[in-house]
């Protein structure tokens, strides 16, 4: 997508924008020195660390390290794709772009078949949407909608419509169009008759619920029946342009107010999103009635990393939450589980509740995933009877086990212990048991959960620690040098010879900015960091480049930085000789351990 405008248009975007500007839309920012501050728009805080600086046109925060230039800045905080952001900054920078609205980009960039597909779908849903609201032929289903708690406003923002009770309308309306029929009914709009090759329409008499891609084109139907009609609803077939495993219903508009409020809300069903977005809560999304697939999960990661999990509450609710939250809760998202009483789906409960309600008691008081996993195991157990109690307590304790924070088990094991009157040791007892079962699959777990992060050595994470060791320090330096001037990271490159930075995330920027220079970029730091095709080390990076060091760098202070570093290589070095040598005595082979004493002596040395 990035590739659709051009990057020299890129730059010209970038210089025509201040980044004060952009942010100051969202912000309030007050100058102090050189820069700008403010509170952080992307986390929680009442002192301000968020900072913006003029000089390099990037942003960062010190709190949640949140960090970027304009780009990723709109990326951010509307939740835009990188050609929305361009179309968005270019505007405001009085660019000329010779693409239109992204949408329009995405559709261009489809074969003209699929073109075709989408442009016949935009072209229905608007003229469903006519029917229902300005039609007599439509005005049951109409009535229906508002009986049923719908308003015009979500009507129209979901454009929501209706589909004629006849068996050729569509059929007529497109082939009028031109719209050829075959690919038609490869869109899934209409089918063919087996016995005389004829056609009719697959959606007749429904509510029609568009359903639109992550760009808002529309590119499926669901049809709901007005009455006890199966089945209930009717969703477009898999097409080449509609997919179920991979839409998410509302992800689109969903997209801004997830990222805004850090948190996405999934739903079983439409209805519920569609409920629930007409009662404030606007980051909700649903799948198209399938469970949730790896593809759903990945859309999700890149916006969020906390979801609460609202499904129906009857059994089957229940399950699919447990099923849900738990696949998420895998992939590493904070889980909270919202909860109904009696069997209520969410959109029943705002039409009983209140908006109100849902918002402050449903959505605000969900649980946290092991609250929920202790409420959802008693479920279809008689705690009164003493198996289905000690099974119980059991599945409950192999929950607590694979919690990580020793604060959360305490409290949940105390509460187990109060219920059920037993003792607290013998819980604690049990659980040690379970927990040297769990730990090794866990930390396996953990390590694939990581796997795609670059950071799996020794030394300490590269963004976390405020106090870091002097290589550390060393390294920044450097790479903020480095950042200046081309000349100073060919040099750093060669004082290096074979070795590496030592953080991973460090060389991994190093190698970078090579890249960069070598293709011939001059240094400019917001640049760079755009360059960089990865979001964790576009962070570092601004938080480096936000450190103020001075200007001008000597030959002494460049092998200064270049020696720390180096010395922390021979210190690992060392201590691994020094358990080599240990070993080595123990195994009463004492030519050896001499041997590598000397050799440690050599090393600290040359320190
Ligand atoms: P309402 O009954 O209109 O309030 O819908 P709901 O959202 O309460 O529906 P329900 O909880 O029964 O189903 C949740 C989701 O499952 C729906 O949004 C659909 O995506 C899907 N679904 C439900 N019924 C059917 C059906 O008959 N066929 C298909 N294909 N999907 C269905
Ligand atoms: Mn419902």
């Amino acid at each position: 997508m990035a590739d659709l405008i051009a990057s020299e248009k890129i730059d010209e975007i970038r210089r025509s924008v201040d980044i004060v500007d952009v942010v100051g839309e969202y912000v309030q920012l007050t100058k102090k020195g050189r820069n700008y501050f403010g509170l952080c728009p992307f986390h929680g805080e009442n002192t301000p660390s968020f900072s913006v600086s003029t000089d390099k046109q990037i942003y960062n925060c010190f709190g949640c390290h949140a960090a970027g230039d304009a780009f990723s800045f709109l990326m951010d905080i509307e939740g835009y794709s990188f050609q929305e952001a361009a179309v968005e900054l270019a505007e405001k920078g009085n660019v000329k772009l010779d693409i239109e609205a992204p949408a329009a980009a995405a559709a261009k960039s489809m074969s003209p078949d699929f073109q075709q597909m989408v442009e016949a779908h935009q072209l229905l849903s608007k003229f469903y949407h006519h029917l229902l609201v300005n039609t007599k032929d439509g005005q049951h289903a109409l009535e229906y909608l508002l009986n049923r708690g719908f308003t015009r406003e979500s009507i129209d923002k979901f454009q929501i419509g209706y589909s004629l009770n006849s068996w050729d309308f569509v059929y007529k309306f497109l082939t009028k169009r031109k719209f050829p029929e075959g690919l038609m009914e490869r869109a899934g709009l209409i089918i063919k008759r087996e016995k005389d090759g004829t056609y009719f329409d697959r959606f007749r008499d429904r509510i029609m619920f568009p359903i639109n891609d992550r760009n808002g084109n529309t590119i499926a139907f669901s049809g709901r029946a007005l009455g006890d009609d199966d089945p209930k609803y009717l969703n477009s077939p898999e097409t080449p342009i509609f997919n179920k495993s991979k839409i998410l219903y509302n992800f689109q508009s969903a997209r801004a107010h997830m990222k805004k409020m850090q948190r996405a809300v999934l739903f079983e069903g439409f209805a519920d999103v569609i409920a629930a977005d007409r009662a404030g809560v606007e980051n909700g999304v649903a799948t198209m009635g399938t469970s949730l697939t790896d593809e759903h999960i990945a859309l999700l990661k890149k916006q969020v990393q906390s979801i609460t999990v609202c499904y129906d509450s009857d059994n089957a609710g229940k399950e699919a939450a447990f099923r849900a939250s738990t696949m998420l809760s895998d992939a590493g998202f904070q889980i909270r589980v919202a909860m109904m009483p009696d069997g209520l789906d969410p959109d029943d409960y705002i039409q009983a509740n209140g908006a109100e309600k849902f918002r402050n008691e449903v959505i605000d008081g969900s649980l946290t995933l092991m609250a929920f996993k202790i409420l959802y195991l008693r479920r279809g157990k008689r705690l009164q009877d003493e198996g289905d109690r000690l099974l119980y307590i059991e599945e409950v304790l192999k929950e607590i086990a694979k919690l990580d924070k020793a604060v959360e088990k305490d409290l949940y094991i105390r509460q187990l212990a109060e219920e059920f009157s037993v003792s607290l040791d013998a819980l604690k007892e049990q659980l040690e048991g379970m927990e040297t079962k769990h730990s090794s699959s866990k930390s396996q777990k953990e390590h694939a959960g990581r796997s795609n992060s670059p950071m799996m050595m020794n030394p300490p994470a590269a963004s976390t620690s405020k106090i870091r060791p002097a290589f550390h320090t060393a390294e920044r330096n450097l790479i903020s040098h480095m950042m200046k001037d081309a000349d100073i990271a060919y040099k750093v490159q060669s004082l290096l010879g074979e070795n590496t930075f030592n953080i991973d995330e460090h060389q991994a920027i190093f190698t970078y900015l090579l890249g960069y220079f070598e293709s011939g970029h001059p240094p400019d730091t917001s640049a760079f960091i755009h360059f960089i095709n990865d979001d964790k080390l576009r962070k570092i990076c601004a938080e480096i480049a936000l450190v103020t060091i001075n200007d001008e760098v000597s030959e002494q202070e460049l092998s200064d930085y270049i020696k720390q570093v180096l010395n922390y290589q021979k210190m690992l070095k060392i201590k691994e000789k020094k358990a080599e040598a240990k070993e080595a005595e123990r195994q009463k082979d004492y030519v050896k351990a001499a041997l590598i004493s000397m050799e440690i002596i050599q090393l600290q040395k040359s320190l």
